[in-house]
């Protein structure tokens, strides 16, 4: 099973749909709003999530999230929501920075 729970969105549930797509491209196609400043280039680090579990369900740091670690602008329980795919189930957070002022968030 593949299913991305959201801590802070009321432990949402999600369910990826057919091929395996960016775990930005899955919150997208469920109608959640999450910063992508960049347009899920790699370029910035607005889409950040907070792994809470399942990190070793996700796919490898790709480059860019391999620079941004060097810079130290990606903790290692981050990873870039349009860089990484999820294979099995994983739980994340909207970190505090890129929470989006309409969204309603809880613990
Ligand atoms: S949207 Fe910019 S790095 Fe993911």
């Amino acid at each position: 099973m593949v299913k991305i729970v959201i801590e802070n969105l009321a432990q949402k549930e999600v369910f990826p749909e057919g091929k395996v797509n960016s775990v930005l491209s899955v919150l997208q196609s469920n109608y959640i709003d999450w910063m992508h400043a960049c347009g899920g280039k790699g370029r910035c680090t607005t889409c950040k999530m907070i792994v809470i579990a399942g990190a070793d369900q996700l796919s490898p740091l790709s480059a860019a999230e391999l620079n941004y670690r060097k810079l130290g602008e990606l903790a290692s329980n981050e990873r870039l929501a349009c860089q990484t795919s999820v294979f099995g189930v994983c739980k994340i957070r909207v970190p505090d920075d890129t929470k989006m002022p309409h969204m309603t968030y809880t613990n």
